[in-house]
């Protein structure tokens, strides 16, 4: 079938032969094919679409909280502040949760999709599928791992997802508090760019000028970008709703977390609140380790480009840009940003 609805209300389109074809010169690609969700054009594996319609439906818990992002935006960062403000917020090195990764602290809920990819598909990813089958008795690996741990993770749990706002729950707004991290496009789509060819289920090999401009097509998988930030931001006046950049992040952490410590209603002291910057600094997180399974990704690259904590700098943009790429870039930025409001920090 090659039009779908699914229950958020967009319709789906797969990709043609041909245009699978274009794609699949760069990279590894899906067993069954790709998908457009329009009407913005959100770019999955096929099998999303399955996915998809189960989030949609998936429980939300009053003190659930998300952390949504477009992909290399500092979710990871994000991610591991929202988890020990809520779970271990006094850092106990005793606690047991923490001794696993964050990966399976806090799940992805994009993630399932990508075991549909035919490099991915032949690795054991063995601290998913040690907890799926521990903490998920009975239940069918095909209606995915990840997104069934995350419904038996204990509360209050921190659940991350880069899909747009729209394509989760109508109510999540109403009912769960949200946390979005934007980053500036340039910096987004240089840190997609290494992060690609080291992963496994792409391996991208095309050149960073091409990515660029795939990324500004939205032809990349998880793109666009503008609606899936434009998305947040317009929502961030709605108070179960924190907006904030990696910029902002970087350039001041303590006010990033005195806000957080807010947005969640936690109370904690600026004494917990220096500790946990300081646990979730780039040296620390690098320090402590990749917060996934090895079987993600090519080990050899990976090591080479940095893992998952590759450079953590505002403006590194600069070390790839041709003249004639930032031109390109900073037409399309301003194209998009017009009248919106939204103003990003491109570095020093
Ligand atoms: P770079 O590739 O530019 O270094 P995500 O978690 O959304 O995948 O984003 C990854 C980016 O966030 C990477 O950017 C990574 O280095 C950076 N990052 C991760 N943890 C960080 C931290 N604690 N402080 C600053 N940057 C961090």
């Amino acid at each position: 079938m090659n039009k779908q609805r699914l229950l958020s209300g967009h319709e789906t389109e797969l990709l043609t032969s041909e245009e699978l074809r274009k794609i699949r010169e760069d990279r590894v690609m899906y067993k069954s094919g790709l998908v457009r969700i329009l009407s913005d054009g959100w770019l999955y594996p096929a099998i999303a679409t399955r996915y998809l319609d189960w989030i949609y439906n998936m429980e939300l818990r009053p003190d659930d909280v998300f952390i949504i992002t477009f992909p290399k935006s500092g979710t990871t960062w994000m991610q591991e502040i929202l988890w020990v403000m809520l779970r271990n917020p006094d850092l106990d090195p005793n606690n047991k949760e923490m001794k696993e990764p964050l990966w399976v602290r806090s799940m992805d809920l994009c993630f399932d999709m990508f075991f549909d990819n035919y490099e991915l598909a032949k690795t054991d990813m063995k601290s998913i599928a040690e907890k799926f089958s521990r903490v998920c008795p009975g239940k069918k690996k095909e209606d995915g791992m990840v997104i069934q741990i995350a419904e038996s993770q204990p509360l209050p749990r921190v659940i991350k997802s880069h899909f747009p706002l729209e394509l989760h729950n109508k109510d999540l707004l109403k009912k769960c508090k949200v946390v979005y991290v934007a980053r500036n496009p340039k910096d987004v789509m240089v840190s997609n760019y290494h992060y690609v060819r080291v992963i496994r289920n792409e391996n991208y090999q095309g050149s960073l000028e091409k990515f660029a401009r795939d990324f500004m097509k939205g032809d990349l998988l998880l793109c666009p970008y503008w609606p899936h930030v434009l998305q947040a931001w317009r929502q961030s006046d709605n108070p179960n709703l924190y907006f904030t950049t990696y910029e902002d992040m970087k350039d001041d952490i303590m006010g990033q977390l005195r806000n957080i410590n807010k947005f969640l209603g936690k109370n904690l002291t600026e004494e917990q609140l220096k500790k946990i910057a300081k646990f979730t600094s780039f040296s620390s997180m690098k320090t402590r380790g990749d917060p996934i399974d090895k079987a993600f990704y090519i080990e050899d690259l990976w090591k080479k480009q940095g893992g998952m904590f590759r450079k953590g700098i505002k403006g590194d943009w600069k070390n790839h840009f041709s003249p004639e790429l930032n031109q390109e870039m900073d037409q399309w930025i301003r194209d998009n940003v017009k009248d919106t409001g939204l103003k990003f920090k491109f570095g020093n």
